[in-house]
């Protein structure tokens, strides 16, 4: 079951990197946790907002994703523009999608803010199939999200 799936991959993390406040470790050992745990995911991983505008890639699992993301553009863009998470379950059918791998059917990004509400990243996720995202995804991903929030001074 995903949620138990999830419960796992959660306590898995948060014991690796306990007391851990470097981003880029704790950015690497979240997509590694996650993207060996479900077997859809083919692209786990974050991107980093690096000034107003640009959205730069961050520690990631996966076939090779874009390196700059522009805010105005993607999945990417429209969760750090709006803070607001993005569950599109059939790419194909969005204008704003960017296309990495042809494989993707299915995406999910959550937004990370500091403790300012600023949007510092967001996490990305790509499935290889349709329709894989749902609210046990959300509750978790959100908690995962949270932990990374946490480390941002
Ligand atoms: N699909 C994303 C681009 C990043 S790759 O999926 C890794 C988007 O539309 O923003």
């Amino acid at each position: 079951m995903k949620e138990n799936k999830y419960i796992e991959v959660l306590k898995n993390i948060e014991s690796l990197i306990e007391g851990e406040m470097d981003l880029i470790a704790v950015m690497s050992t979240i997509s590694c946790e996650l993207y060996h745990a479900f077997d859809h995911f083919n692209w786990v991983g974050f991107y980093r907002r690096i000034d107003e505008k640009t959205l730069k890639v961050g520690p990631y699992q996966g076939t090779h994703g874009c390196l700059t993301i522009d805010i105005e553009k993607g999945v990417c863009g429209k969760c750090a523009k709006e803070g607001k998470i993005q569950i599109e379950n059939d790419v194909s059918s969005i204008s704003h999608h960017i296309a990495c791998s042809n494989d993707t059917k299915s995406e999910m990004v959550v937004p990370i803010k500091d403790s300012e509400n600023n949007i510092r990243a967001v996490l990305d996720i790509d499935s290889i199939v349709i329709n894989s995202f749902d609210e046990v995804d959300e509750i978790y991903l959100k908690k995962i999200c949270k932990i990374v929030s946490g480390r941002y001074t």
